[in-house]
This record gives structure tokens, sequence and C-alpha cells, in this order.
């Protein structure tokens, strides 16, 4: 009701909010990274694996998509990512000497839950969960789990379930980096104090609502979106491509932005709002001329631009900054702004943005 609700005029918006909360509670007091935190037996089953593959669906399937880049990245083991609804159905050839990690906010998703028992019966022993729901099939089925502290989530469009996911998945990735070898002591202190710092730099990025309220505006009387990310930000831009669509009916697609030029750019006029999310890395040349091949066109860029990205504004090119360079937690707070995007785009429209329509908060069924 609404005493629950607070300041806020809906669960999704409350959700948002508490992400500092949420994120802060899933790193619980950790204070050294041990296998052991996803459950006895652990090291031994980090140890035998070679491979890893990541099964999930909707909102979940983007925090796998972003995983792959942290564990191949840090921990240099090889990843795969499959939506489980098609996994489940798929002749793919077994490997016993895989960790099959699935991720779900519920733990009760269906195709999930087939995929992982699918994948059970190819001879895949080693199953872990990173999961929001302790008492869930989910966790009852597979051998370790990580549970995330979200707490319940309401609003359908997932916020603070994905950012707490990403941070199991990133003291994942640790885990595995160590027994791996792959890391030390130094990167591994280093790794813990920027996910420790995590709270502080997310209330940061949540300070920028009203500046994302003013697009959100102009989103509203739009038709179509495209969202272009690149590296592990593609998986965000993915993820702020399907929240912008849950919840104002707004079309949106997300393309990796080396990608716009085969095909996406023939959409582009000046009706077509850009989203594109510009953290300070390696691909940023690269980024600022695909940015450019959508500003010929007459696209209007919609940036989130890391403060020391040097994009600057211009006709047709609105920045928002963002406070701070987050390395490879970036994702974690390019996520944010998009969806603040979302909700207040949906907001502008009028949509029922906690349940919208046609859509579930746990599909159960298949
Ligand atoms: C539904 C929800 C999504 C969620 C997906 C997977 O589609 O509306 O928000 O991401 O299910 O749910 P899970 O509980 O497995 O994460």
């Amino acid at each position: 009701g609404a005493a629950e609700l607070g300041p806020y005029r809906h669960y999704m918006q409350k959700e948002i909010f508490e992400q500092p909360r949420a994120v802060g509670d899933t790193l619980q007091d950790i204070q050294s990274i041990t296998p052991e935190l996803f459950g006895d037996g652990a090291y031994d089953v980090f140890k035998t694996i070679d491979r890893v593959l990541i099964l999930a669906c909707g909102t979940s399937y983007y925090a796998g998509m972003t995983a792959r880049y942290w564990i191949e990245s840090v921990a240099k083991i090889p990843v795969n990512v499959e939506i489980a609804s098609e996994y489940r159905y798929r002749d793919s050839v077994p490997d016993p000497r895989t960790l099959v990690v699935t991720i779900s906010q519920s733990g009760e998703t269906a195709d999930t839950l087939a995929a992982l028992k699918h994948a059970q019966s190819q001879g895949m022993e080693h199953t872990l969960t990173i999961c929001n729901v302790g008492t869930s099939a989910m966790v009852r089925e597979c051998k370790l789990s990580y549970l995330t502290r979200a707490g319940v989530e309401i609003g359908v469009a997932s916020t603070k379930a994905f950012t707490t996911q990403l941070t199991g998945l990133f003291l994942l990735t640790l885990a595995l980096a160590q027994v791996k070898g792959r890391i030390n002591e130094t990167q591994e202190h280093d790794y813990l104090k920027a996910l420790r710092h995590l709270p502080v730099a997310i209330t940061a990025v949540l300070a920028l609502e009203p500046q994302i309220m003013a697009w959100a505006d102009r989103f509203a009387s739009k038709e179509n979106a495209l969202f272009l990310g690149r590296g592990m930000h593609y998986p965000i831009a993915m993820e702020g491509a399907l929240k912008l669509k849950e919840i104002s009916y707004i079309h949106a697609e997300a393309y990796p932005a080396g990608e716009l030029k085969h095909g996406p750019l023939a959409l582009v006029t000046d009706q077509m709002p850009v989203v594109t999310i510009a953290p300070r890395d390696e691909l940023l040349e690269k980024l600022k001329s695909n940015m450019q091949e959508v500003r010929a066109r007459g696209g209007e860029l919609y940036v989130f631009a890391d403060a020391d990205t040097r994009i600057t504004a211009s006709p047709g090119m609105h920045v928002i900054r963002m406070p701070e360079n987050y390395g490879k937690l970036s994702p974690i707070l390019h996520t944010i702004p998009l969806q603040l995007l979302a909700y207040h785009a949906a907001c502008a429209r009028g949509t029922d943005v906690d349940k919208p329509r046609n859509l579930a908060k746990s599909v159960t069924v298949e």
C-alpha cells in the first residue's frame, strides 16, 4: 500500500532507489574471497571445471551475458550463455567438466529449471545458482548457490534483482579466478574494495534522476528507440532496451555499436532516439565513430558518458555525465540510468508501470 511506497510513486521506482542497500546486503560483510561463499565443496568443483555454461531467462539472461565478459577476462575460463528455453530443446554437446550456472530472481522460472534438469540429465553435475529466493526450487536443485539479498521485488520489470545478480556474479568471477590462480592478493583486495564502494557509487548515479526525467519526456512521444553499447556494456544496452519496451511499450532494440552499419543504420532518422552507453574504455574511440554515423543520418543521440570521456553536448547530441568511471564494475553503474529512463518514459506515457500488460513477475509454466 501507500505507506510501504513512502515517497515513491511505484514499486519499480522504490526498488531502483533501494539498490545501494540491496547491493550492499548482497556483499554482506565479505572480508575476503573464498570459494566456500558458494557452499561446501565449492573449492573442489571450481578446481575440476574448465568451462562455464550460464542458463537464464529475461533480465537474468542479460546478467549472464555480462558475467561472460568478467569470467573470461578475469578468470580466463571459457563461458557460454544460453537462453534457457532454447538450451533445453537444443542438441548440444555435453561436457561433464562444465560449471552450470543458473541465474534467477525467483528461482521458479519453468524454463530455467527445465534447462538445469536437461544439463543434469546430460551428465553435468556441477551446478550453481545465483538466486534471490533461498527456499526456491532452483536453490534446492543446485549443488552450490549464492543468494542475492535484493529483498522482495514487486515490480514486474526487474531492477534491484539484476544489479544484485551482477554483484553475485562478480564474486563468482573472483572466486573462480582465485582457485584457477589467475589473480593475486593485491588484485583481489582492489576488486573487493571497488565492490564495497558500489553502494556509494550507485547513490551518486541515482542523483541524476532529474536530468533523466527531462530526457524521458522527449522519449514519451516516440515509438522506437535504439540502444548502443560495446563489449561488456552491450548486455547492459540489451537490458536498457528490455526495460523500455516492457513498461513504456516503446519498441526498443539493442545493438553492439560496431554492428550498426550492418542493418539498424537504415532505420535511423530524426524520429529515432539512440541511447548510447559510453564508458571510458579501450573501445571509446570506435564508439565515437559509431556515434558520428548516427549523427550523419540525423539520429538524436542520448549519451551516458563517463566523466573523463570528453564527449560534449552539441545539437542532436545530448549528454549526461556519469559521476565516475568504474572499471570492470562499470556495467552495474551504467544500468541505473537506463532503469530510470525506462521508468520515467513509462510514467510520462501513463502505463501501469508495476504491472505491464501481458507480463508476469515469475513465469512458472512453459
Ligand atoms: C519474467 C520477469 C522478468 C525476469 C524473467 C526471469 O519475464 O518479468 O523480470 O527477468 O521472468 O525471471 P527469474 O525469476 O528467473 O529471474
